[in-house]
């Protein structure tokens, strides 16, 4: 231990707890995260029966309210999110202007997404817009019209109808609709925690949302499947995968889609995003990608195995999330937005919860710095 660690407030460094491991910060309602079982549960469902069953509206409702809607609030509700989605003029502009300079996707996303408040932003509105910002965005970025929403679609149809302008059939709607209640919610993520941080300090859900989009931006959170996918497309054949992954590793490099921080076994999401995948490969789409990353997959878990023993790291949800948003026919400055798009309703549900029950987040530190200087003239050169 250095001299300066036992601090005066009579701290060390034993206490520091970098990266915030292991401290539970709040309770909530909303999901519970097991590391060692390899479960998670949203709201009292297993994530696999919710994925696969709920539209992305019930999901949205049933974190907002605690209870799955009735037929008719499930009506009401999706009735209301299609009435907001269409963006006023000035963030339409911002979103040319952020074409024109080809900012990264999730750049013109937070600014978008911030510019909401021009026109009042409550939670409704910041859900249904934000797969009209991304969609209108991502046709900027190629140089093509944003494509207005559509009134009588879902949630996740709309948002495939205004990628395209094509109508989505059912089957590519649910693969959506899967992912998207797949990752809605998370326990304490990165990006989950800023929200609550933001909102425990009383200010307003549209600073709470930007804040957790500019998280979740970051490779090691939600970043992390265009990395993955582009790792897939590498090694291009089975037969390299070992040598390209071992030159990786050997190089430092971290495994896109591997490794989490709560889950010490497979992440139960890859699993629901890996039958997702495969139903959407089976039937069109590039099954020999689908089997290539099935390859890769188990190359780099007994990779990671053999080179950090005892780390257990495993498949996360992004590596999956690559192969089902690419079978959408999503490329990759969509993947990290899309992500974006579902974990919204996440957040706003946890900006609810931390409201209810507020208490300020406010940690503290370790003071490792020098005391006790002067200050000293600056010098003037002769
Ligand atoms: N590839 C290679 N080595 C890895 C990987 C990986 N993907 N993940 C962790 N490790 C190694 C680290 O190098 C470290 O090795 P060391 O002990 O020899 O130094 C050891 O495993 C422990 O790693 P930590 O950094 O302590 O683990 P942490 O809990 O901080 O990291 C994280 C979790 C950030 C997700 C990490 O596993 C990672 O970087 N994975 C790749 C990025 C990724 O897939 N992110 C998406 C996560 S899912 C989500 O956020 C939605």
């Amino acid at each position: 231990m250095t001299a300066y660690a036992a601090g005066r407030y009579g701290r060390d460094m034993d206490t520091i707890n970098a990266g915030l491991e292991g401290i539970v910060a709040a309770a909530t309602r909303l999901s519970e995260v097991d590391g060692e079982r390899g479960e998670l549960t949203i709201a009292g469902f297993a994530v696999g029966e919710l994925a696969t069953h709920a539209t992305f509206e019930e999901t949205a409702w049933l974190l907002w309210h605690g209870d799955v809607p009735t037929a008719a609030e499930a009506d009401a509700f999706r009735a209301d999110l299609a009435a907001r989605r269409a963006l006023p003029a000035e963030v339409l502009h911002l979103l040319r202007g952020a074409a024109d300079a080809r900012l990264d996707a999730m750049d013109a996303l937070r600014m978008a997404t911030g510019a909401l408040s021009l026109t009042g932003a409550d939670a409704p509105r910041l859900l249904a817009a934000m797969p009209t910002i991304v969609a209108a965005s991502w046709r900027l970025g190629r140089g093509q019209e944003p494509i207005a929403p559509r009134q009588d679609l879902g949630h996740a149809a709309n948002y495939l109808f205004m990628l395209t302008g094509e109508p989505p059939d059912a089957e590519r709607v649910r693969a959506l609709e899967t992912y998207l209640n797949t990752v809605v919610d998370h326990g304490l993520n990165a990006s989950t925690f800023t929200v609550r941080v933001i909102t425990s300090t009383g200010s307003d859900l549209v600073s709470a949302i930007v804040g957790g989009l500019g998280a979740l931006k970051g490779p090691l959170h939600g970043g992390a499947p265009g990395p993955a996918l582009d790792m897939v497309f590498e090694i291009r054949t089975a037969d390299r995968a070992e040598a390209v992954l071992r030159a990786k590793l050997a190089r430092g490099e971290r495994l896109m889609g591997f490794g989490h921080r709560v889950y010490k076994v497979r992440d139960p999401r890859a699993d629901v995003l890996a039958a997702a995948a495969d139903r959407l490969f089976t039937r069109g789409g590039d099954r020999a990608l689908y089997q290539l990353a099935r390859d890769v997959e188990r190359v780099a878990l007994r990779l990671l195995e053999e080179e950090k023993p005892g780390r257990r790291l495993q498949t996360n949800v992004e590596f999956y999330t690559a192969l089902v948003l690419h079978g959408l026919g999503f490329d990759v400055p969509l993947f990290t937005p899309t992500f974006a798009i579902s974990r919204t309703a996440g957040w706003i549900a946890h900006a609810f919860e931390q409201k209810a029950a507020n208490r300020l987040i406010r940690p503290q530190s370790v003071y490792v710095g020098p005391r006790g200087r002067t200050w000293a003239a600056r010098q003037t050169p002769a």
